[in-house]
């Protein structure tokens, strides 16, 4: 029997918590999915995780939560990040930096699921090594065992990510990319096998410029003066793909995208874990 993993893309602010609340139980059922993972880099605020908001969303059914280059806006998130295994940062950091780039989860199934993070190069903003060569790495340190792996690409030229997909072609079952909360068209099954996908998108408020109050951004890009870019609450959407997985050989057969419609949320923040909002500097 394959497994079905489902991904989804940068859970933004209060609006992209809520629509996971309410949406993942149902999808998880209706699509017979085996493991969820979600970067949830934006959940706090728009920018980072802490600890209290990554419980929540494990709580909704998240089995792995993946970290872009927020990873350590709210540093309340470090012990998480260096205790628990259903938390992972990009590979390609410092290897001073706290957490961890790769985990190993069971699904229900029983069957071993190795996940891993990687950031890119191109247009970001944190120094980072070499993508390719941590992926290798970090292939390389997976147990024979695992045969089934997915790759969550956080980068933001397309280029680099669909590079990725190929360089990972029949050694990872799934690579899917995040970071610039659009999500695209390019959902396929590459030559070796992999399930591929440039980015799934955000899940959060579309009604946005990438989940930021439209009408803050468009004051500052059209007077170059700052402006608190707050989240946005209108037209939240959850964006993620699925992936059937071949468990025996971890070669993928199919991949599809995933888009539910939620509510308009009833406020950009959670109270006791918004520091305010940031000003602009990358998704
Ligand atoms: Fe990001
Ligand atoms: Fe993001």
């Amino acid at each position: 029997m394959p497994i079905r993993i489902l991904v989804i893309g940068d859970i933004v602010g209060r609006p992209g918590r809520q629509v996971v609340c309410a949406k993942l139980p149902n999808l998880v059922r209706e699509k017979k999915v085996d493991l969820v993972i979600a970067n949830a880099e934006n959940i706090a605020g728009g920018s980072g995780i802490t600890q209290n908001l990554f419980h929540k969303v494990r709580a909704y059914g998240v089995d792995v939560v993946t970290l872009g280059d927020h990873v350590y806006r709210k540093l309340d998130i470090v012990p998480a990040l260096q205790s628990s295994e259903r938390i992972i940062r990009p590979a390609n950091l410092s290897t001073q930096a706290a957490g961890r780039g790769f985990t190993v989860v069971q699904t229900s199934k029983g069957v071993s699921v190795g996940v891993f993070a990687l950031i890119g190069r191109i247009y970001m903003n944190l120094p980072s090594d070499d993508p390719f060569a941590a992926a290798d790495r970090v292939l390389q340190t997976f147990p024979r065992a695992v045969k089934v792996t997915v790759c969550d690409f956080h980068a933001e030229a397309s280029s680099e990510k669909v590079a990725m997909g190929h360089h990972l072609d029949g050694r990872a079952s799934f690579v899917f990319g995040t970071h610039t909360h659009v999500p695209t068209a390019d959902a396929k099954i590459l030559q070796a096998g992999t399930a591929f996908i440039s980015d799934v998108g955000m899940t959060g408020p579309y009604d946005s410029v990438l989940g930021r109050r439209k009408d803050r951004v468009l004051k500052h890009m059209t007077t170059n003066m700052p402006h608190s870019f707050d989240v946005a609450t209108n037209d939240v959407r959850l964006c993620g793909a699925i992936a059937e997985i071949d468990e025996t050989t971890g070669r993928a057969l199919s991949i599809e995208r995933v888009e539910v419609a939620g509510e308009n949320a009833d406020g950009p923040y959670d109270s006791d874990d918004a520091r305010g909002p940031s000003q602009g500097g990358g998704e």
